[in-house]
C-alpha cells in the first residue's frame, strides 16, 4: 500500500488525475473502473482538461462504474449514469458504447448484477479501479456487514449512507434505499486500486481501512490484502493515519 499525502482537495485531485493519466499513456486500451460522489469531481475535471489538451485519449478505453441507485433512470439527475455523463463522459473522447454503469432500472436487478459481473470478467477486470471512501468505510456501496460480498449485488443502503447522500436530493425521503454495486471480489480483482479521500470526515474511516483489522465492518479494510493499492488523500483525511505513525509519501 502506497499512501500519498496531499495538502488539500485540489492537490489530491491533481495527484489522482496524474496517476490515471499515466495509466492511459501506459495502456491506451485500458479498462478503467470509475467512481461517483463528490471526491472524484476534481479529478475528472483535470482529466477532461488533459484530454482536451491532447495529453492522452480515452478513445480505446472501456469504463466500468462501481454502482448505481436501484430505481433511478439514466437521465435522472441523481443517477450515477447522469453523474458520469455530466462530469466526464460528455466532455472526453470516450466511445459512449464502451462506458458501463449498472442499469438501475433493470426489471430483474439480480439478473442485471450477474450480467454486469460477466461483462467485467469478459473485459479481464479493471486495470485501474478508482474508489472513494464512505464515512462508514464503504467502497462502492459495499456497506459494513457480517461478511464481504464477492459478486455484484443489490444492497440495502445504511442510514449513514442515506444521510450522507441526502445532500444531493431535494429531501432525504427521495434518496433511494437500494443500489446495485460491484462486490468486493470484483473490486479486488482489479490490477491496481486507487483510493482517494478528502476531508476530516473521512479520517476515521481511512484510519480503520489502513490500520484497523481486516473486517467486513469496514469494507475498505480488505484493500490491505490487495497487492497494488495507491491511496491519495489530503492532510485532513490522513490525520489519524499519520498520527498512528504510518509512513506516507509526499
Ligand atoms: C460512488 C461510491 C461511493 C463513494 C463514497 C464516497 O460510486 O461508490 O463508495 O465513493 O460514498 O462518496 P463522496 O466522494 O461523495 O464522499
Amino acid at each position: 500500500m502506497r499512501i500519498y499525502q496531499e495538502s488539500d482537495y485540489q492537490e489530491m485531485s491533481r495527484r489522482a488525475a496524474g496517476i490515471i493519466a499515466a495509466e492511459l499513456v501506459r495502456k491506451p486500451e485500458c479498462v478503467l473502473g470509475l467512481a461517483t460522489g463528490s471526491t472524484p469531481v476534481g479529478t475528472y475535471k483535470l482529466l477532461v482538461e488533459g484530454n482536451r489538451r491532447g495529453d492522452f485519449s480515452f478513445k480505446k478505453v472501456t469504463t466500468v462504474n462501481l454502482d448505481e441507485y436501484k430505481g433511478l433512470a439514466p437521465d435522472h439527475e441523481q443517477s450515477y449514469r447522469f453523474f458520469m455523463q455530466d462530469n466526464l463522459f460528455n466532455s472526453i473522447d470516450v466511445v459512449p458504447e464502451r462506458t458501463n454503469v449498472p442499469d438501475g432500472l433493470a426489471q430483474n436487478a439480480e439478473a442485471e448484477c450477474a450480467r454486469y459481473d460477466a461483462l467485467v470478467e469478459s473485459l479481464g477486470y479493471a486495470d485501474l479501479q478508482l474508489l472513494g471512501l464512505g464515512r462508514n468505510g464503504h467502497i462502492g456501496f459495499n456497506e459494513p456487514g457480517e461478511s464481504f460480498v464477492k459478486p455484484t449485488h443489490v444492497v440495502d443502503l445504511t442510514e449513514s449512507t442515506i444521510e450522507a447522500n441526502a445532500r444531493f436530493f431535494a429531501s432525504p425521503d427521495e434518496v433511494p434505499r437500494q443500489a446495485l454495486t460491484m462486490g468486493v471480489g470484483v473490486i479486488m480483482a482489479a490490477r491496481r486500486v486507487l483510493l482517494i479521500a478528502s476531508g476530516e470526515d473521512k479520517s476515521e474511516a481511512l484510519y480503520q481501512a489502513v490500520c484497523g483489522p481486516i473486517t467486513p465492518q469496514c469494507p475498505a479494510s480488505i484493500l490491505q490484502l490487495h497487492r497494488d493499492v495507491v491511496i491519495v488523500a489530503d492532510t485532513a483525511a490522513l490525520e489519524k493515519v499519520a498520527a498512528a505513525g504510518v509512513s506516507v509519501c509526499g
